[in-house]
């Protein structure tokens, strides 16, 4: 069964110049354990992808349905339930809370999924030695960590609540080169241990380490110049629609809710 089955999917923003239809038509179909990159021209709709797949948004038109659920038809209770257990974020900035330590940042997911309390300790640590966190540093704050070690923590966050995918925007966007190489390490290793990843970049050689890459142009995924390093392969991002779809599909009130930041950290930040 395919993890992320996307089909025909538009978004549309109202803003005050007026409507940006960014997404025009996307079709997409990720299966369980690939590792599919996602490349375009800065504000070609990649993140806005990204947080549609993420639950933070909601398309304007089109389906998705996420393991198997058709997406449209939860509540936001449901949304954010779904949200917090089946997927894990990775973002270019790392996203995690300066003055608390390694441990805390990684055991935080748990907390909000109401895990049993004895239990998140143990996951995290099996998170963090998945990444290759040593455990000299689990005590550390994590301002005092370079940015590989930063990112593989921010990695581990997004694996302890085991998602069904983990979305990464740019996670080496941050990085130099040979810490960004092994970042990426990270994720093929996690892909071999059957996670399904989709990860943003705008680097080529970053996206060749996938299954597959495809390409953002004109508000549609097109299967990559290149395929992927990665053991699946696969043609399975599709045209769907012509130019013309803007005005044949039958639009949906522009949906109302705010859209997440990537930036914003949890106002309430529970005990863990
Ligand atoms: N909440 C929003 N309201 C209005 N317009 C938005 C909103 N979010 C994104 N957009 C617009 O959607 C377009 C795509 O933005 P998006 O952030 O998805 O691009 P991107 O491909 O991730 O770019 P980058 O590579 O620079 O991160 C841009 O024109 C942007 O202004
Ligand atoms: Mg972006």
């Amino acid at each position: 069964m395919s993890v992320i089955d996307v089909k025909n999917i538009h978004r549309i923003f109202e803003t005050g110049a007026g409507f940006n239809h960014v997404l025009r038509g996307v079709s997409l179909t990720v299966n369980k354990g690939e590792f599919v990159a996602i490349m375009g021209p800065s504000g070609s709709g990649k993140s806005t992808l990204m947080s549609i797949l993420g639950l933070l948004d909601t398309p304007t038109t089109g389906t998705y349905r996420l393991e198997g659920v058709d997406i449209s038809t939860l509540s936001d209770d449901d949304l954010s339930f779904v949200r917090g257990r089946r997927i894990g974020f990775v973002f270019q900035s790392f996203n995690l809370l300066p003055r608390a330590t390694v441990l805390r940042n990684v055991m935080l997911p748990l907390a909000y999924a109401e895990v049993d309390r004895r239990e998140r300790e143990p996951r995290a640590i099996r998170a963090l030695t998945a990444v290759d966190i040593a455990p000299d540093h689990f005590d550390h704050l994590t301002n005092e960590l370079s940015g590989g070690q930063m990112q593989r923590v921010a990695i581990a966050r997004a694996l302890v609540s085991d998602p069904a995918i983990i979305l990464a925007d740019e996670p080496t966007g941050n990085l130099d080169s040979a810490t960004g190489e092994m970042v990426m390490q990270t994720f093929e290793r996690l892909r071999d241990r059957g996670k399904t990843i989709v990860l943003i970049t705008h680097d080529p050689n970053v996206a060749a380490r996938a299954d597959r890459a495809l390409h953002i142009l004109d508000g549609r995924l097109a299967d990559g110049a290149f395929s992927g390093g990665g053991r699946v392969g696969g043609t399975l991002g599709t045209r769907t629609g012509d130019g013309t779809a803007a005005t044949a599909v039958n639009l949906r009130p522009i949906a109302s809710f705010a859209p997440v930041s990537d930036t914003s950290l949890p106002s309430r930040i529970p005990e863990v």
